[in-house]
């Protein structure tokens, strides 16, 4: 049997992915009751990581650990992959030792091939194109929060990136509004945008994007591996930035989200991350209790 892989959001129906999410809730509340759960004992999970990571590394591994199985970390810097040895061999090989592998890497065609050579499940724990995982953590957030995310309004402010590109996903998926306020020269692919349909468009002004919304998010205008381009990017998103003015044209009880890390004083201000509107601990937080729950639906699932 061919197993499951989760490289975007597009591999789980909308129903798969309520079920990860609201597991995701229960998780956490097992563990802030500080209840022992370990379904996954004898489970290893391998964790490639081309780029650097806190949230998504922690997150799995301790995550793993906490269900009773064990992760093992590996870079290129000190494995074959960074002296040339194939992906497919390498997946192969993985997937001979390990019951489940997460890949961090550039390419998004990386993570395809790698999941198309592997015996076991192949998470995206973010590609150039995609983070699906960080959106299962913020819709947990936003539902935990205001509730049902189905039918609302959320403005993405920035860069047209992987970030952006699985916000898109998750509003065809779980059926809600997308405005994306993006320059000119930085829109998110034409083809993710046009298979939305009705539910998302491009803005070029982030006050028109903004109006009434009941989630504000965003992320850094530079993302890794376009440390060259980031000063081009700081005056082409100025303006962009999520400040107070911006943020007091969304609903009265929109929230505040950023995947981090953030760049205060850039992409968003000190006042409006810090401020009262901002989930992004709770945001954070989740990235644990989702990857446990995607984990769990991975490997313990009846078909
Ligand atoms: N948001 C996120 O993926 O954070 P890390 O880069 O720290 O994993
Ligand atoms: N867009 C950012 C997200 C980091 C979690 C990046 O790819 O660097």
């Amino acid at each position: 049997m061919n197993p499951r892989h989760f490289l975007t959001l597009l591999d789980f129906t909308p129903d798969e992915l309520r079920t990860v999410i609201r597991r995701a809730s229960e998780l956490r509340r097992i563990r802030h009751q500080g209840q022992l759960h370990e379904p996954l004992r004898g489970k290893v999970l391998g964790m490639v990581f081309e780029k650097s990571s806190t949230r998504t590394r922690v997150a799995f591994e301790a995550g793993m650990n906490q269900l009773g199985g064990s992760a093992i970390f590996l870079s290129p810097r000190d494995t074959q992959l960074g002296r040339g040895e194939p992906v497919e061999d390498t997946a192969r090989v993985l997937s001979r030792m390990v019951d489940i592998i997460m890949i961090r890497t550039y390419g998004h065609e990386v993570l395809e091939r790698f999941a198309e050579h592997s015996a076991v499940p192949v998470i995206n724990g973010l590609s150039d194109q995609y983070h699906p995982c960080q959106l299962l953590a913020d819709i947990q957030a936003f539902e935990e929060h205001r509730g049902s995310i189905q039918g609302r309004t959320v403005a993405w402010v920035g860069d047209g990136n992987n970030m952006c590109h699985s916000w898109i996903n998750a509003a065809r998926q779980l059926d809600f509004h997308l405005r994306i306020a993006v320059p000119d020269g930085y829109d998110p692919e034409p083809e993710l945008v046009k298979a939305g349909g009705e539910r998302v468009s491009i803005h070029r002004d982030p006050r028109e994007a903004v109006e009434g919304v009941h989630l504000v998010t965003t992320d850094v205008w530079a993302s890794m591996g376009q440390e060259e381009e980031a000063k081009a990017r700081m005056k082409a998103f100025a303006g962009f930035c999520v400040d107070d003015d911006l943020m007091a044209l969304a609903d009265d009880d929109a929230v505040f989200m950023h995947c981090l890390p953030a760049h205060r004083g850039e992409e968003v201000t000190a006042s409006v991350i810090d401020g009262p509107q901002s989930v992004v601990w709770d945001e954070a937080e989740n990235r644990l209790h989702a990857h446990k729950a995607l984990m769990e639906f991975l490997l313990l699932r009846q078909e």
